[in-house]
């Protein structure tokens, strides 16, 4: 059964998403880091951005969510926003001001006349983000601008074509101003990382359901099932994180039993596969002059990128570097090396 009713039309007129690697030679990865339990089934893809200059029209059509009006609230804010106020598009609720300095108006608001959201809507005012987008804050300002000018060249894709958000991210990449760009990149390096992530070895998961964006969410009937050789990651409190956009509180990753030491003996010595990763990535793993930081961040995100990289749809200006250091990964060192990262706390 095909649950993807809207991108078997598209691939029934023979449509793919421009610049998409053609189904025939799309490398195969797993579905889990994306947010879905099955790989992509050939032909399945995002739809196509409507107008690529506008970043919005990239994004899964939804029907408008009508307000509830009801005003909420979260633990130590005096900040009050109803449903629609907390995901506005062009200024989303910031519970947290006195988390990080005045953001800038990319970030703040975006630029509605072109439909380019808000930066601070998927990745958070402190820029913590989501783990079916991704983590800004305490990266180098020099490594953010090298990914935008990636976004923008067509550099770095989803090795996943069901993954509209990026192909949204692209269309913002190529709209933004220099200015833009340089203003958002010192915005949130400017901020430090800090713990985002709870990593759990375990056998069994809470059962989880799809969400359209990546996004997995525990069933409201709640039970478990074998995790098995993935890693199934979701919201600490589901409502927080996908009612209320709430940038404390973040995640927690199921991971196979034995992945955390089989990672850590990889990242640190290479195990004959791989490159030490400290290295590039600095004696803690925080990042080094503009190679980014690595640990704390979700699960899903770092997986990502360790396929994406190999599937070479992530090949920018700088992930040369990396692609010696992926090439004799098999998806249990992806695995393990992914659980361990996210499983140390960042300095
Ligand atoms: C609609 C949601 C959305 C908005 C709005 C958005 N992004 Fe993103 N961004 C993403 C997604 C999704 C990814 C991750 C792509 C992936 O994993 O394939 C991403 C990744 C990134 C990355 C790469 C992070 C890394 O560690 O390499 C940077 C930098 C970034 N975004 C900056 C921005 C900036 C600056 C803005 C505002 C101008 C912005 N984003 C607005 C969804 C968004
Ligand atoms: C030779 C230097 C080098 C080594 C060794 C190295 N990396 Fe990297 N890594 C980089 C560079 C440079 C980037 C940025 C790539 C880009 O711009 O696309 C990067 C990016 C990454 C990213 C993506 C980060 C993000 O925010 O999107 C991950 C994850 C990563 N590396 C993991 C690892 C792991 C795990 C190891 C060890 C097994 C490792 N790296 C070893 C240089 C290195």
């Amino acid at each position: 059964m095909n649950r993807y009713v809207g991108a078997s039309i598209l691939a029934l007129a023979g449509m793919t998403i421009a610049g998409a690697v053609p189904t025939a030679q799309r490398p195969s990865v797993p579905g889990w880091p994306y947010g879905y339990f099955m790989p992509a089934a050939p032909g399945q893809a995002a739809p196509l951005c409507v107008d690529p200059r506008k970043p919005l029209s990239c994004a899964r059509p939804a029907a408008p969510v009508p307000d509830d009006g009801i005003v909420r609230t979260l633990p130590e804010t005096t900040r009050k926003f109803t449903r629609n106020q907390v995901f506005f598009d062009y200024g989303p609720g910031d519970w947290y001001p006195g988390d990080h300095p005045a953001m800038p108006e990319i970030v703040a608001r975006g630029r509605e006349q072109d439909t380019l959201r808000a930066c601070s809507l998927c990745h958070y005012p402190n820029g913590k983000g989501k783990m079916e987008n991704g983590h800004v804050a305490g990266l180098p300002e020099g490594y953010i601008l090298q990914q935008l000018a990636d976004f923008k060249s067509g550099r770095r894709r989803s090795a996943d074509p069901r993954k509209a958000n990026t192909n949204e991210m692209i269309a913002i990449a190529k709209l933004l101003t220099d200015e833009e760009a340089k203003a958002a990149a010192s915005y949130f390096a400017s901020m430090k990382w800090t713990p985002w992530v709870e990593v759990i070895e375990s056998d069994t998961n809470p059962k989880v359901r799809e969400t359209e964006n990546g996004l997995f969410l525990p069933l409201d009937g709640g039970g478990t099932e074998p995790l098995g050789q993935r890693i199934i990651e979701m919201p600490k409190n589901p409502e927080r994180t996908n009612v209320l956009r709430d940038p404390h509180s973040g995640f927690v990753a199921y991971v196979p039993k034995g992945s955390i030491a089989k990672g850590e003996a990889l990242v640190t010595t290479g195990g004959g596969k791989t490159t030490q990763c400290a290295i590039c990535h600095g004696d803690d793993l925080n990042g080094l002059g503009n190679v980014p930081g690595i640990v704390g961040r979700t699960t899903s995100y770092t997986a990502r990128q360790l396929y994406d990289i190999k599937a070479g749809t992530r090949n920018g200006a700088d992930t040369p570097l990396m692609t010696k250091v992926v090439a004799r990964l098999n998806d249990a060192d992806i695995i393990a090396i992914t659980a361990y990262l996210a499983s140390r706390n960042p300095q």
